[in-house]
């Protein structure tokens, strides 16, 4: 009982955090990812700035809103108080990560790390809806605790670029490795992260009907 209270209290403090370094990052501190984009080195393409930050802006954007809309779907009183709310929500979810995986699709071919990170990414962008449209498709069938499960498999990819991150500077600033194949160690690393943390999570909160607040 007390075990997925804790768990989604956490979840929110994580996820509130990461929204607001993330919209304050990207929009305000560093706007023309100049940062980032310094670190790119060998690109095969060449990137059309404008194009490339504008993907940026909108995968950042609709990220944020599936980290925010997605939260609010494991609460359990927002639940019990409107059904409506929760399906109308959760088409919001879907349709964001449709938007972060069609702009990750943009964004790949000039990842950082080249073409290993490209494919690491491509691979999320396939995994990811798929999992998604799993738990669609599990409460369709109205099968409660399997739509759970799917919907927390699917929200750990919301932290995709949290995890890159710390692994990358985990391998980076911490073991001194140079920072493009830190990246690509960092997409693959919270690749099997996302995919290992939600197993551990599913467990830990058991087959029982309960959500997770
Ligand atoms: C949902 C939370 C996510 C947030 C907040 C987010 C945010 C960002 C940001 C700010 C960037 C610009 C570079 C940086 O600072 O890292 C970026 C780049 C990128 N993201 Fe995401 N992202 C998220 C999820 C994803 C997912 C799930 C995918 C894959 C489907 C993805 C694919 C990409 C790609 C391909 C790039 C370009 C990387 C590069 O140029 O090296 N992101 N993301």
């Amino acid at each position: 009982m007390r075990k997925p209270r804790t768990l989604f209290r956490l979840l929110t403090v994580i996820s509130v955090l990461f929204i607001v370094y993330a919209l304050v990052k990207n929009y305000m501190i560093d706007p023309g990812a100049a940062g980032f984009l310094s670190r790119k080195t060998g690109l095969r393409r060449e990137l059309n700035l404008p194009v490339w930050l504008n993907a940026m802006y909108v995968h950042v954007a609709f990220a944020c809103i599936a980290m925010a809309s997605g939260l609010l779907n494991f609460s359990n009183r927002i639940f019990e108080k409107s059904r409506r709310f929760h399906r109308s929500n959760g088409y919001v979810y879907i349709v964001s990560v449709l938007v972060v995986v069609l702009t990750s699709g943009y964004m790949a071919p000039y990842a950082t790390g080249g073409r290993i990170s490209s494919i690491g990414f491509n691979l999320i962008n396939m995994i990811w809806p798929f999992i998604t449209v799993m738990a669609l498709v599990q409460i369709k069938k109205k099968r409660m605790i399997r739509h759970r499960n799917w919907m927390i498999r699917s929200y750990a990819f919301c932290f995709t670029n949290m995890f890159i991150h710390l692994i990358t500077t985990l391998f980076h600033q911490g073991f001194g490795l140079v920072y493009a194949t830190s990246y690509t160690i960092g997409v693959y690393g919270s690749i099997v992260l996302l995919l290992v943390i939600p197993e551990i999570v599913i467990r830990t909160i058991g087959q029982s009907g309960e959500k997770i607040a």
